[in-house]
């Protein structure tokens, strides 16, 4: 019995396949390239030394996923698969509503069919409203973009199903700010273009690609007056969806589950932990705040510490650490 994989070459897919196969799973990848490279493949082999079945193949194309089902034995689905840049969401609302939504729509439709209904599920904490700085599962709800909303649909649809049918068992992970690399630097974050987020931006200025970091505000209410965030590294993430797979595994429910590691950091926090760490300077300028943030968001994980059994055991200085590893030996990516 494998597990499968959608979105296996992507950042946070790739890191959970490496875990899965140290832990002896077989893995089944179903990726469209559309935002990762073929490359990653190779790199997985190195650090696990392991095999594994990948198609390229669209979710949305409903033929081709369902010879995936027809030629394997697969036991559960991790769902990575999905477009996730803010920006490009606000310009391209229909392309993500239908990739994210739709894509889900008949990944469950073939899953049902093969009566394979064990899920994990990607969503995101941008699915809260942000009314509160710590934020529990129970916070309340409410996203401010198509991207933000793709996963919130996704969730209730996800609800919807196991109302239907309860012997699914769905585990929905909202995620924080995922940063770092795998120890090896073989696989990483591959950012297109010029990143949207604050780590691989500080990596790109420090290995020359950028002249300087843009800090998106300095007077927000916070001890510098820099944004304030829940930055958790990619490796402990992964690690959480073993946990979150074992309880899917095992039981017949609907659960979601904060992954972060409680501790919210300043950009500016990031900024001096990456220089401490790497021992490189990061110029940087002040600027204006950036529309649609907030100044702090952190996680309250008790929940997966508790049901889970999951804790975080990297910290921030890992995850600099890491970060740069990646980008000092992969100065173009996968490229
Ligand atoms: P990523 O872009 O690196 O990986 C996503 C992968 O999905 C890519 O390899 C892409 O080619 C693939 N893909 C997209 N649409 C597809 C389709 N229709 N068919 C087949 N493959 C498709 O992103 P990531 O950072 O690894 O994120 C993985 C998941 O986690 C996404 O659903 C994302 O929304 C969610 N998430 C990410 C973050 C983050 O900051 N990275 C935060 C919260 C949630
Ligand atoms: N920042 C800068 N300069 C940059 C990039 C970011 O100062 O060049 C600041 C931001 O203003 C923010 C912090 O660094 O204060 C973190 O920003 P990121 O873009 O790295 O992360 P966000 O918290 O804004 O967004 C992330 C994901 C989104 C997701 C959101 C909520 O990228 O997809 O978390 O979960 F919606």
């Amino acid at each position: 019995m494998a597990i499968l994989v959608t979105g296996g070459t992507g950042y946070i897919g790739s890191h959970t396949i490496v875990e899965l196969l140290d832990e002896g799973y077989d893995v089944v990848i179903v990726d469209n390239l559309s935002n990762s490279k073929i490359e990653v493949l190779q790199r997985i082999k190195e650090i696990t030394k392991k095999d594994f079945k990948f198609y390229e193949v669209d979710i949305l194309c409903k033929e081709a996923l369902e010879e995936v089902f027809k030629t394997n034995s697969i036991e559960a689905v991790i769902h990575f698969a999905g477009l996730k840049a803010v920006g490009e969401s606000v310009a391209k609302p229909l392309m993500y509503y239908n990739n994210n939504i739709v894509g889900t729509l008949v990944l469950c439709e073939v899953m049902d069919k093969y009566n394979v209904k064990k899920l994990v599920f990607s969503s995101s904490a941008t699915v809260y409203k942000m009314s509160d700085y710590s934020l529990t599962e129970d916070s309340e709800l409410g996203a401010t973009n198509p991207y933000g909303n793709t996963k919130l649909m996704i969730e209730q649809i996800l609800r919807d199903i196991y109302m239907s049918d309860n012997s699914w068992g769905i585990t929905l992970l909202r995620y924080f700010n995922p940063v770092g690399a795998h120890e090896s630097g073989l696989i990483g974050e591959d950012a297109v273009g010029t990143p949207n987020n604050l780590m691989p931006y500080i990596t790109q200025v420090a290995v020359g690609k950028r002249r300087e970091l843009s800090i998106f505000g300095s007077d927000y209410n916070t001890h510098d007056g820099t944004g304030i965030r829940d930055y958790i590294h990619v490796v402990d993430l992964a690690k959480g969806h073993l946990k979150a797979l074992n309880k899917t595994l095992n039981e017949n429910q609907i659960e979601v589950y904060n992954l972060g590691t409680g501790k919210g950091y300043s950009v500016l926090d990031v900024v001096h932990k990456f220089t401490k760490s790497t021992g490189i300077d990061i110029p940087y300028t002040i600027c204006n705040r950036r529309p649609g943030d907030v100044s702090v968001c952190y996680a309250d994980s008790s929940k997966a510490r508790r049901d889970l059994g999951w804790e975080f055991e990297k910290g921030l200085e890992d995850m600099c650490r890491d970060s740069w590893k990646w980008q000092m030996l992969n100065p173009l990516g996968y490229e």
